[in-house]
């Protein structure tokens, strides 16, 4: 029992003591250090310069600079200047101290947040295992290599086709060295992207501090080749032609595709070249086949044959013309008849005038 409760005081001792420690500490961080820094934070480029003030607000014992590069030895002035005209440190944190309290010897610091970067040495674009020319409609993987850039937290890279933004890439990488970075961007391109051209760009975001505009260095613009299958044009080659005995038609095969497609027909035989002329001697169906290296792509036409019926049509035409107007003819005699005789009946009163006529 003693020893238990011996043991319990000594805990509750040592609780309030780290209590107190800790209490200390956190006071003595929040305390506002009575130091002006002539710039909250800096961003410098590597092999930069960099000049910052820390000014006292209060009289002191001694202030300076604690740093890897560009320390400054304790001083009785009022304004110290860090400074560094060849700043070759990623990882550079100083601080200014000051020791204003005499009687309790209180030392204080002002850290200034450093940012060291360097734009990329090379960005550069290339194609995922693959160099031959890409197929309508299959996956691709394009890279893109930024070389040697810090700090890689504010690195973004951008994906364009064109003058299209596509996608972008940042790094979550806490490196303050420079690293090597690749984004990927995976494409699957169609017919109308042949020829398209992309390209990447490494810009760094350094925030108002940061050199303005933001540095950028952009790839060489990829061209990328798309091979697709041939596509007849249907507009210009209909699926039936009528073609009437004695007069021919030429049929026309336009195909699209990449590389460039040959053309043919098939019928009893095979016949090169995009027209065909047709007649009553081609047979019923015929083909045409447009082919590249992608595939072949057919389209079959139906041809019938009229016979020439014109002549016919005219000579009925001719015979129905003469019907009518021998109907014409006939129904205006009767006609005419008809008016003779009602004249008769008026004319009653004068029957002289009748018979004369007669
Ligand atoms: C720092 O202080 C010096 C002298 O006290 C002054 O000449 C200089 O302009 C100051 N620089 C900045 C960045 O405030
Ligand atoms: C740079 O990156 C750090 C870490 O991601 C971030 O805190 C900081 O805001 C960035 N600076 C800018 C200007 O974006």
């Amino acid at each position: 029992m003693q020893m238990g409760s011996f043991s319990l005081t000594t805990s509750i001792w040592q609780l309030f003591g780290f209590c107190f420690l800790y209490f200390s500490l956190v006071a003595g961080t929040q305390a506002e250090c009575p130091v002006q820094l002539s710039q909250k934070s800096v961003v410098v480029e590597y092999g930069g310069s960099v000049a910052v003030n820390c000014s006292a607000s209060v009289p002191h014992y001694g202030m300076g600079w604690e740093a890897s590069e560009g320390g400054v030895e304790k001083t009785r002035d009022s304004v110290v200047t860090w400074r560094v005209s060849d700043l070759r440190e990623w990882d550079i944190k100083p601080f200014c101290y000051i020791n204003y309290d005499i009687t309790h010897d209180t030392l204080c610091e002002e850290e200034l947040p450093v940012t060291v970067y360097k734009t990329p040495d090379s960005v550069s674009i290339s194609i995922v295992n693959h160099t031959r020319p890409m197929m309508e409609g299959e996956q691709y993987e394009l890279q893109c290599d930024v070389q040697d850039v810090a700090p890689v937290q504010n690195l973004t890279v951008k994906w364009y086709k064109g003058q299209t933004l596509l996608s972008q890439t940042n790094f979550t990488d806490t490196s303050r060295t420079p690293v090597n970075e690749v984004a990927k961007l995976l494409i699957r391109p169609n017919r109308t992207d042949d020829g398209a051209q992309f390209w990447c760009e490494a810009k760094l975001d350094l925030g108002a501090e940061g050199p303005q505009p933001p540095p950028k260095k952009t790839s060489e613009p990829l061209s990328i080749t798309v091979h697709f299958k041939p596509i007849i044009s249907e507009t210009k080659l209909p699926s039936i032609v009528t073609v009437f005995r004695g007069y021919p038609v030429v049929l026309v095969c336009e195909a699209e595709g990449n590389p460039k497609p040959k053309i043919s027909w098939s019928l009893s035989e095979n016949v090169d070249g995009d027209k065909l002329t047709v007649s009553e001697s081609t047979p019923e169906n015929v083909h045409c086949n447009a082919s590249n290296s992608v595939g072949t792509t057919t389209r079959q036409v139906k041809v019938f044959i009229q016979e020439d019926y014109l002549p016919l049509i005219a000579g009925l035409i001719a015979v129905a013309v003469a019907f009518i107007s021998v109907i014409f003819i006939f129904i205006y005699s009767i006609y005419y008849k008809t008016a003779k005789m009602g004249r008769y009946s008026l004319k009653d009163a004068k029957p002289s005038v009748q018979n004369g006529n007669i």
